[in-house]
This record gives structure tokens, sequence and C-alpha cells, in this order.
């Protein structure tokens, strides 16, 4: 019984984000917002034969009403990137975006998840921190940057090096930030072991962290990911929902580190410091965000230096998010 809002359901993510979730047997209401051409959106999905209640809600008119009594929001709204653009030129416009959305959340359903995929990530969940904060709503559990498309990634890149791997079953932690040389997958502490050689390990990481380019590059001016970011999304959103339901759900996430101050010691101590926010792996629960899980193992020397390298540019990017809702 999970009531569900896509916001930014219209776009390149949203549609087949929407459509993952119509599919998903949690999913009882599902309320697809946008500022246009969502209603032929929710018409065409509404006639899955699936449980779920599929309605539309047009333009800011219609907010209030598709946020209210939901369990868990996900925002995939804004502009995505074209070629030569990184993630940080997108923060403009998105983080006015996200802003706005968060609010309208925070007034109508206090208690909601929510789950940004709005980039830049590093920038915009902290700006729905401070949102919530000024709202006195926020629970550090209940906020996610949605990062699985990096984990994703990592997986099914470790498979195109090394066959026998099942990209499916395979699971590699990815912490820190969601851009660039933020992104620090541990490969060295994947789920099952992988042998790679040092040039494998650092072209690899290399790929995952600049895999979004790969996308961007071949679309050619018509976007960024979207398919593989609305299974990245949904795989994101079922565990969430099995969470609610009692199960434990282990995923990688961008959070405040607020959310399990003990449990962040360990990347703290690795290098994040005294940031607010990184991405670690998350033990899930009823209430959202139950555990930081331990890592498992040492990082390697050179993820630790990745480790840092991270922590340094997100720095600038959580201070951008934070002074955006300060100085409004
Ligand atoms: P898109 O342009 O295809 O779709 C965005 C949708 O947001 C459009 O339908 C648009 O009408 C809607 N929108 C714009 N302003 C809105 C508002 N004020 N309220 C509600 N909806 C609004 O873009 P796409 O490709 O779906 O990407 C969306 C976002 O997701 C971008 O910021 C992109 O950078 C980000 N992204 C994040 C990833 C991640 O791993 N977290 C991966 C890929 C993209």
């Amino acid at each position: 019984m999970v009531s569900v809002a896509v916001l930014g359901a219209a776009g390149g993510i949203g549609q087949p984000l929407s459509l993952l979730l119509k599919l998903n047997v949690n999913v009882t209401k599902l309320n697809l917002y946008d500022i246009v051409n969502v209603p032929g959106v929710a018409a065409d999905i509404s006639h899955v034969s699936t449980n779920a209640e599929v309605k539309s809600f047009l333009g800011p008119g219609q907010l209030d009403e598709a946020v209210s009594k939901i369990d868990l929001a996900i925002i995939p709204a804004g502009v995505p990137r074209k070629p030569g653009m990184t993630r940080d030129d997108l923060f403009k416009i998105n983080a006015g975006i996200v802003k706005t959305l968060v609010e309208k959340i925070a007034e109508n359903s206090p208690r909601a998840f929510i789950a940004v995929i709005s980039n830049p990530v590093n920038s915009t969940v902290p700006i729905a921190a401070e949102v919530l904060k000024a709202k006195g709503v926020f629970d550090a559990r209940r906020l996610f940057g949605v990062t699985t498309l990096d984990v994703v990634r990592a997986s099914r890149f470790v498979r195109d090096v090394r066959a026998n791997t099942d990209a499916a079953a395979l699971r590699v932690p990815v912490v820190g930030g969601h851009s660039g040389n933020t992104i620090v997958p541990l490969l060295s502490l994947a789920s099952s072991p992988v042998e790679l050689s040092e040039a494998e390990v650092k072209e690899l990481t290399h790929r995952i962290q600049f895999g979004g380019d790969e996308v961007v590059k071949a679309k050619d001016g018509a976007g960024s990911a979207t398919l593989s970011m609305a299974y990245a999304g949904a795989r994101f959103a079922d565990s969430l929902m099995r969470a609610m339901k009692g199960e434990q759900v282990v995923e990688p996430t961008f959070i405040s580190l607020s959310a399990d101050p003990e449990g962040a010691k360990e990347i703290r101590q690795l290098g994040a410091g005294d940031l607010e926010f990184f991405a670690v792996p998350v033990k899930l629960g009823a209430n959202g965000v139950e555990s930081i899980v331990p890592l498992g193992g040492q990082p390697t020397e050179f993820e630790r230096e990745a480790i840092k390298v991270s922590a340094q540019a997100l720095a600038t990017n959580i201070d951008t998010g934070v002074n955006f809702v300060k100085s409004a």
C-alpha cells in the first residue's frame, strides 16, 4: 500500500520510470505531475493491467494535490545535460525547481520519503535538506539522492571486462557523490571478489565516474541517460518500498550522514571528514535509513585517495546548495 508521486513524470526519465512503477505490485497510487504533457502520459500508463491507480496533475495549480497523502516522492524534474555540459551547469535551473517541489512536499506530506534524481544531486539534495529544515520537518533518514545509476554502471562495466561476472548479482559499493570524480566505486570491496589489474581498476573507475558522458555524447544533444536511469530509479524505489514493508535492503545512496552519526564514523575517517552529505551503502528499513553499513574491509590506497578528492569537490557542491536556500 504505497502512494508514490513522480514529479517531472512527462520527461525522458519520468515516463519510463512511471511505467516501471506502475508494474511494481507495492505501488497502489501513482500520482504523475509535470508542467507539460502529463495528461497523455498518465492516460497511457493507466491502461496497463496492474492495480495501481494512476492520476495526472498538470502545472503548479495541481501540485499541492499531487503531493498530498503520499508516502514517496521521486523527483526527476528539471533540465538534463547537453554535450559539453557538466552536471553543475544545470544548477541554475534545477535548484529552483527542486526547492519549490520539496517545499510543497514538506507542506502536504511532511513524512514522505523523498528521492531526488534531478542534477546536480550533490547540490540538489542539500537544497532539499535546507528546505525541509526551514519547514521544521527534516528527517535525515527520509531524504535520498539517487546514485543507483552509478552502482548499476559499476556492476555492468565490471562484466564488460570480466565476462564470467553476473552483472545483476554483483554489488559494488559506490561512495562520495554523483558527478565525475566525486563518484568513488570501491571495486576492491565488491560483493564477490573480482581480480583486476591496477590499470583495469583505473580504467573502470574512470568509466564509472564518467559513464554518463558516454550517453550524453551518443544522444548528441537529445539529453542524458533516461532509460538506464529509469531502471535505476525504479530499483531504488523498489528497495525503499520493500524496506517499508519490513524487509532489510542495502542500497548506496547520497544522504545526510546525520542519519547515523555512529555508522558515519568509518567514512568520515576515510576522508569524508565533517561533510554533512556523502553517498554510502545504507541499510533501509521501515523508517528509511536504518544504519550506514560498514564497508566490510579496507579500501585500497587508490580508493582512499579517490575518496579524498571526492570530498574536496563535494564540499563546494554542498555549500552551493545550502547557500542557494539560505540566501533566497
Ligand atoms: P527531461 O527534460 O526529458 O525531463 C524533465 C521533465 O521535468 C520535463 O518533462 C519537464 O517538463 C519537467 N519539469 C521541468 N520543470 C518542472 C517543474 N518545475 N515541475 C515539474 N516538472 C518540471 O530530462 P530528463 O532526461 O528526464 O532528466 C531529468 C533530470 O534528471 C535532469 O536534471 C538530469 O540531469 C537528471 N539525471 C539524473 C541522474 C541521476 O543518476 N541522478 C541520471 C540522469 C539524469
